[in-house]
């Protein structure tokens, strides 16, 4: 069984409330931060454990904090990235759903260690009913100390704020985040300069996920050495997985990053299988981003390597034959689904949310979108398969954001591990059309 270190309180009734947080040990660490340690005694214990950047990235958190400018006299500012909009993605939502005060705990201490007064929450849009709970815990903390002026006087001044989005998926995007922070529309901006520089307001902003900032708090209470040792190699401590697609069990875990992807499919503990014995088609292991996977390269990767729930194992093969670990979406698709169909619906979310600012996104997620469309309706062409694999390879690399490699790569993997399903579709137009009967929505 996996250890918990984020959601092991999850379920004590009336964990959502102060008193029951603070009798079970919560705001700990903010005691032993604050009073104990200095900032960058905190910034070397995030470094020492090797937490890595939850939000799909997965860089190194520590050095991100370490990166900080500091220059006389401006303000500098934590910003909490809870625009959870990956599809597939829902594990931020549950912890603050769930246990809020982590989160609030984890932000309190980042921003000592950080040196922000102001610390904001910029939270999806269409989490509303979480905002509530985000202010009232906030409101909670407040009343017992550990925010607002001189915190458990330390002389440290905190306040947080929570603002909401507006249900665009770009503002995930550090940078359109910040911009929209702002007040602007959210464009993403060149980097660099990274927000560690000049971020919100042109101030030193590290942005960091929700649940990268709530492991901060077994950070500090554990140590970093302690936390390293949890997980494997360059995959510590533990990672929230929400699990959804045809499996039997669907939802938010908390693996250790040691458990095989066979066993988190399988085991009742996690996923416990795939409804009616169907088989196992494919998967799309850390939200829609990355790469889709057959079930032979799910479990094991190409050289026969048993396949393990982490950055390293998951990465195995590059994505010739290997994913990403990403935000941990982990979305799983049986035997009777159709790939091209599901390429589909995700180009037409890239097409939907791009920004529009560079023309190989802006226009490229279109061409795929129609591409795919003829094809999965059987008005498509052989030549049309290529058509697409050269459109998603002129966009990679070529756009502001990672928006544009992330409408990309689910093409190309589509493209390079079921080339035969699109074939299919040029080949039996009438059985395609047939088939979509009715479905006139896309
Ligand atoms: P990135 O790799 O560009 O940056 C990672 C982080 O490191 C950023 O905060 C960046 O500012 C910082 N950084 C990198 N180099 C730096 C340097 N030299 N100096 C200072 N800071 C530096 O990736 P990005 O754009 O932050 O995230 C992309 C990922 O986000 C994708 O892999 C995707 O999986 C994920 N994603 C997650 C979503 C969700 O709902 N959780 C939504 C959309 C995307
Ligand atoms: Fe906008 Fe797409 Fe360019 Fe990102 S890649 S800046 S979403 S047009």
């Amino acid at each position: 069984m996996s250890k918990k270190l984020l959601l092991e309180k999850a379920h004590v009734e009336g964990i959502r409330y102060y008193d029951v947080y603070r009798r079970e040990g919560g705001y700990r660490s903010v005691e032993k931060a604050l009073k104990t340690m200095g900032p960058e005694a905190i910034v070397e214990e995030v470094k020492k454990s090797g937490l890595r950047g939850r939000g799909g990235a997965g860089f190194p958190a520590g050095m991100k904090w370490s990166f900080i400018a500091k220059p006389e006299g401006v303000p500098r500012h934590l910003v909490c990235n809870a625009d959870e909009s990956e599809p597939g993605t829902f594990k931020d939502r549950y912890l603050m759903e769930f246990i809020p005060h982590l989160l609030i705990e984890g932000l309190i201490v980042s921003s000592f260690a950080l040196g922000s007064n102001d610390t904001y929450i910029y939270i999806r849009g269409e989490y509303a009913w979480i905002v509530d709970i985000l202010e009232q815990a906030i409101e909670e903390a407040k009343q017992n100390g550990f925010l607002g002026k001189n915190i458990l006087g330390t002389g440290f001044d905190c306040n947080i704020h929570v603002q909401r989005g507006a249900g665009a998926y770009i503002c995930g995007e550090e940078t359109a985040l910040i911009e929209s922070l702002e007040g602007k529309r959210g464009n993403p901006r060149i980097k660099p300069p990274f927000p560690a520089v000049q971020g919100l307001w042109m101030r030193p902003t590290v942005v960091n996920n929700v649940e990268t900032l709530a492991a901060v708090v077994p950070i500090i209470n554990m140590g970093g050495e302690e936390y390293a040792k949890i997980g494997v190699g360059r995959s510590t401590g533990t990672k929230l997985i929400s699990a959804c697609g045809n499996i039997n069990k669907p939802g938010v875990y908390e693996i250790d990053m040691t458990i095989s992807v066979e066993e988190f499919i399988y085991s009742d503990e996690y996923c416990g299988g795939i409804p009616n014995g169907k088989k196992l088609k494919a998967c799309i292991p850390g939200g829609s981003s990355v790469p889709i996977l057959p079930a032979n390269l799910l479990l094991k990767t190409a050289k026969g390597k048993t396949r393990y729930m982490n950055y390293e194992s998951l990465g195995d093969g590059g994505f010739a034959t290997g994913t990403m670990m990403g935000s941990g979406g982990f979305i799983v698709l049986d035997e009777d689904q159709c790939v091209v169909r599901h390429t589909l619906s995700l180009a037409r979310f890239y097409r939907h949310e791009s920004c529009g600012q560079c023309s190989p996104c802006r226009e490229g997620t279109g061409w795929m979108e129609k591409i795919l469309k003829n094809i999965e309706y059987g008005h498509g062409k052989l030549s049309d398969i290529d058509l697409l694999w050269d459109i998603q390879r002129k966009i990679e690399g070529n756009t502001i954001c990672p928006l544009g490699d992330a409408a990309a790569w689910p093409v190309a993997a589509a493209i390079r591990h079921f080339r035969d399903e699109f074939e299919w579709h040029v080949l039996h137009p009438e059985e395609a059309q047939k088939r979509n009967y009715g479905l006139a929505h896309y």
